[in-house]
């Protein structure tokens, strides 16, 4: 693992002004924790009251348009984005693929306005349960990852992929060590091939789907999982800091 361990929470379409006190709680605890890198993609409105309760954490959002400003009703722009205080945009998200019909192409157009806005990515991958039984899993995910990972000058330092089983999220069910720690190692050669003996092997790969403060240590401790991407238990500061100390945790052991 290069870094510190990442511990990302999605809130989702989760969050109105109320939950700023957990975000402060998250921040504070952070602060205590130097171990591990915490941030959170709260839903667009509360950007920029995050970011200023945020003196440890990232801040981050969960999409944004591929197009650069203009007559597109409802969308936010990277450059937007960036202005509320984000520093960090998911993208490919497997709901934003599902209800939005967004395509490998659109996320590759995506990836490369936040990277002109000078935003860093959380490329979001991973396969349907019927995709995982024809035994295409690994195939499928490093294709999606092969049509949208940025080539450009220092890419890598820009991007963190997150593998998150479609099956696995908000499911309760987890994949199984052997399965995560196969696909980490796929998607690490990709990486590799991508940028190079000494680029790639930096670039973070995250989990996601299900993970809670009970499961985070196995799975953290695997190899090429470098964090995780938490929906459901990052709404709560006490389950989502659970999962960081976990992560603290499966550093040192
Ligand atoms: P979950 O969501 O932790 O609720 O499964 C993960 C995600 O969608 O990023």
């Amino acid at each position: 693992m290069a870094e510190r361990p990442y511990i990302v929470g999605n809130w989702k379409m989760n969050g109105t002004r109320a939950m700023l006190p957990e975000a402060r709680a998250i921040d504070r605890a952070a602060q205590r924790n130097m171990k591990v890198e915490v941030a959170i993609a709260p839903p667009f409105t509360l950007i920029h009251a995050v970011h200023r309760e945020a003196e440890q954490i990232g801040v981050g959002a969960q999409d944004c348009s591929c197009d650069p400003d203009g007559a597109h009703t409802g969308d936010i722009s990277a450059t937007m984005v960036a202005d509320s205080g984000a520093k960090f945009v998911i993208l490919g998200h497997s709901e934003r693929r599902s209800a939005h019909n967004e395509t490998d192409a659109m996320v590759a157009a995506k990836v490369r306005s936040a990277l002109d806005a000078g935003l860093r990515i959380i490329l979001c991958c991973g396969e349907s349960e019927a995709t995982r039984d024809k035994g295409e899993a690994e195939s499928f995910v490093l294709n999606q990852l092969r049509t949208s990972l940025p080539e450009t000058d220092n890419a890598a330092e820009k991007v963190t992929v997150a593998y998150e089983p479609i099956w696995a999220i908000g499911t309760g069910k987890t994949a199984s060590l052997e399965d995560i720690e196969a696909m980490h190692g796929a998607i690490r050669a990709l990486l590799v091939e991508t940028y190079g003996e000494e680029a790639g092997p930096a670039v973070r790969i995250l989990y996601g789907g299900s993970v809670k403060p009970e499961n985070a240590r196995e799975i953290l401790s695997l190899s090429n999982v470098d964090g995780a991407l938490v929906g459901g238990a990052s709404l709560s500061a006490e389950s989502f800091l659970g999962i960081a100390v976990a992560a603290s945790e499966a550093e040192e052991a």
